[in-house]
């Protein structure tokens, strides 16, 4: 049997929870188009959808969306760990680290299968986690989670202690539905092959979390905003571009293992973005980019068909609404809970454990080389 690197094309799971797409760009959560979703549903309510499989009514949804407020509280002893983790750790390893301690103690936490109300529990804290080491590592005080707003609204109200503008809540919330879940990608597969082996919840978490942390995964929209900025001006683009790709670098926020054509998240976002920022110049250049990227890219790798990916828009959403860039990964992260738990509730309703082969091209020892 051949080897396969990076797995392309293998097929490791059956899945109700998403159709990606590649050929025809699209995106679909347990039968509606993920844009769609990210228009008119909010974060609660597609969370909902894949976890449990429809959409809620109004009855069920205010109870859960009760459930989601009751869960945003700092436990004490979590507290205690972040205050002593240095205010200079990256926020994804801040992460790693709190979900881990949330994996200890608690016996309802770890047990096997995992439940819904740890589930709920684990999502609805990321934010909370987020914005508190966010503020004390610029010496500012706590905000306490707003019971009055939505998941998405209340992480941003957390970060600054405002409550935030419309605008910047809508597309925020296109940004976390349309990144929420996307089959079987690094960070995910991680948590499932960790989940297969009947380990606990925050296990399989601190494995996906370590795999959206990388640069190729989770650590892109930074990069891109980084490129951005380097580039400065539409003048300077099509210069830039090039000398990046003919020095063999890769342009971040563009390529993808399953898209052989436009992302559909990246174009949903630019539509969002267009009628948000039309008139930001920064928009308009990131715009530029893209379109001269995408035609220096077709030059210099044909045949690979490259296209923007999300990562790219997500930066434009994350720079609009004045997210600070270190925290552009966490807040991805925060997001993709839902679609990572969403996989382990699936992993443990039709376990079994992941072992596949690697070919070995090492030397034999002489008793076992054939004459
Ligand atoms: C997403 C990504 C990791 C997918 O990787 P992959 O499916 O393993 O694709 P490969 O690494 O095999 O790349 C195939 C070819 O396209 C090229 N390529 C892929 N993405 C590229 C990019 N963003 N810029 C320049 N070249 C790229 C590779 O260099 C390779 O060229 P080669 O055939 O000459 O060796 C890759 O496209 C990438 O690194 N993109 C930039 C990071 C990014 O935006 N990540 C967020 C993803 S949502």
């Amino acid at each position: 049997m051949a080897s396969v690197t990076g797995l392309e094309g293998v097929i490791a799971a059956e899945t109700e929870l998403s159709l990606v797409d590649g050929q025809n760009g699209n995106l679909v959560y347990r039968g509606y188009e993920a844009k769609e979703l990210a228009l008119h549903k909010s974060f609660e309510e597609t969370a909902y959808l894949l976890w449990y499989g429809s959409l809620p009514s109004q009855e069920t949804l205010n109870e859960f969306k009760a459930q989601w407020v009751a869960g945003r509280t700092l436990p004490a002893t979590l507290e205690s760990v972040l205050d002593l983790l240095p205010n200079e750790s990256d926020m994804m390893s801040i992460l790693r680290t709190a979900i881990s301690v949330l994996g200890t103690g608690d016996n309802t936490q770890s047990a096997w299968p995992p439940s819904d109300k740890a589930i709920i529990a684990y999502t609805a804290l990321l934010p909370t986690i987020i914005a508190y080491k966010y503020r004390q590592s610029r010496g500012l005080s706590p905000i306490a989670p707003h019971t009055d707003l939505d998941h998405v609204a209340n992480y941003l109200y957390m970060l600054t202690g405002e409550i935030p503008q419309p605008s910047h809540v809508k597309v925020l919330t296109a940004y976390f539905i349309l990144a929420m879940e996307h089959g079987m990608n690094a960070s995910t597969f991680a948590g499932r092959v960790v989940l297969s082996t009947q380990s606990d919840l925050a296990s399989a978490l601190c494995a996906s979390i370590g795999a959206m942390k990388g640069p190729l995964h989770g650590g892109a929209p930074s990069e891109v905003l980084h490129m951005l900025d380097e580039i400065g001006s539409k003048d300077r683009a099509e210069e830039y571009l090039r000398n990046q790709l003919a020095s063999g670098k890769r342009l971040m926020g563009f390529g993808h293992r399953i898209y052989k054509t436009n992302d559909p998240r990246a174009e949903a976002l630019r539509r969002i973005m267009t009628e948000l920022s039309s008139e930001d110049p920064w928009f308009e250049l990131a715009v530029h980019v893209e379109k001269t990227a995408v035609d220096l890219l077709a030059v210099y790798k044909p045949g690979r068909n490259l296209y923007v990916n999300v990562e790219f828009y997500a930066a434009a959403v994350m720079r609009a609404i004045e997210l600070p860039p270190h925290l552009f990964t966490a807040s991805f992260t925060a997001s993709r809970m839902v679609g990572w738990t969403a996989h382990l509730l699936e992993q443990a309703s039709c376990n079994r454990i992941f072992r596949p082969q690697s070919t070995y091209i090492g030397e034999l020892p002489v008793s076992l080389r054939q004459s």
